[in-house]
């Protein structure tokens, strides 16, 4: 746990990383900054752990991007995270001092304190109080991810007579979306790099190497050919899904556009579907890989292995 800090007037400090120019993690630095107070309907939560998503560097990667999201200088970083409620604004209901919690907080979850509205949602910021047997780090990785991948498979409507062709199914989305297509009683095939077919076997999925020649090593595979198709890395699982017969509506992606079929993006998810996630993780049903940790000063090396794109499972950074 950090210590508490003061500034030379005794007001109380608290770490949050930064950018006060858009680009690259470069740009990225941790500033003692004045702790901010809950004012009426808000808590203010000090942050134990926050999950590294793409969605943070690609928001802050330039003023354009950032100013479509809302965002402006000096930038916070970081969107998941997982903590205790430490102030309660008048009026709240639903929280005490103590609440563990997790959620989002858009571009400024990277801090020892933020500020949520009691009533927020998912583009706000949103605390959920986090079940007993779900540790902080565990926590810290679910709201974005989990969100996505539960509102991407709401569109496919998986059953148990389904197999589900999953582009991309080691990442931080991946993880979620192979094992609640397992829940849901379908089969899946995963693709990843050659080295990550262990991983993805031990997630639940069949793995299948991505790249040329896709479509002929599904078709040697043991099993039927996929009949719904879920890419969360860019188009190719499309491409080949519907070189396979999956029709359109049967296939959802969440990194790109393609016309004709299903986009999904988390804020769809209702809260419910995290809550849900957050228990199957609490009774052991889903688990999520923690690639690697990384104390807040180190967040730079963080952000640069998050966007490497090849990340197993999630990334960490303990506050
Ligand atoms: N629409 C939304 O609401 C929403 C929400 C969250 C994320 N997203 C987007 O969805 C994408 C996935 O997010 P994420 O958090 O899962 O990313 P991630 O954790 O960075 O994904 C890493 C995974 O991508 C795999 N991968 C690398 N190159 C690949 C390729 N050519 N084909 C297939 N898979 C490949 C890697 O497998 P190997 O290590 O085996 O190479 C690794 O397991 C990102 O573009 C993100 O911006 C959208």
């Amino acid at each position: 746990m950090h210590k508490q800090r003061e500034n030379r007037i005794g007001a109380q400090l608290g770490r949050a990383a930064r950018l006060e120019s858009f680009g690259g993690p470069e740009k990225l630095k941790v500033w003692n900054v004045p702790a901010p107070q809950a004012g009426p309907g808000e808590i203010r939560i000090r942050v134990v752990a926050a999950g590294l998503n793409p969605m943070d560097w690609v928001m802050t990667s330039d003023a354009e991007t950032a100013a479509r999201f809302g965002l402006s200088l000096p930038c916070g970083y970081g969107t998941d995270y997982a903590g205790v409620v430490d102030q309660v604004g008048e009026g709240v209901a639903g929280y005490s001092v103590g609440d563990r919690v997790f959620g989002t907080a858009l571009s400024r979850s990277l801090a020892d304190y933020i500020l949520m509205s009691a009533d927020g949602d998912i583009a706000s910021g949103v605390a959920h109080h986090t079940p007993e047997g779900v540790e902080d780090r565990t926590a810290a990785t679910l709201a974005i991810a989990g969100s996505t991948a539960a509102a991407a498979l709401a569109k496919l409507d998986l059953g148990p007579g389904d197999t589900v062709l999953i582009g991309g199914a080691g990442g931080g989305v991946g993880v979620f979306a192979v094992q609640l297509a397992r829940l849901s009683g379908a089969r899946v095939v995963g693709t990843g790099s050659a080295a990550s077919a262990g991983y993805l076997s031990s997630l639940g999925a069949t793995p299948v190497t991505y790249g040329d020649g896709l479509a002929e090593r599904i078709r040697a595979l043991d099993g039927a050919l996929p009949t719904a198709a879920l890419d969360l890395h860019g188009t190719d699982t499309v491409d080949v899904a519907r070189e396979l017969g999956v029709p359109n509506d049967r296939i959802c992606t969440i990194a790109a556009a393609v016309p004709g079929v299903h986009a999904a993006n988390g804020a769809e998810a209702g809260p419910e579907a995290l809550q849900d996630i957050a228990h199957y993780v609490a009774e052991g049903e889903l688990r999520v890989p923690i690639a690697k940790t990384f104390p807040l000063v180190q967040v730079r090396a963080a952000v640069e292995l998050q966007a490497a794109r090849h990340v197993r499972g999630k990334i960490v950074v303990d506050l």
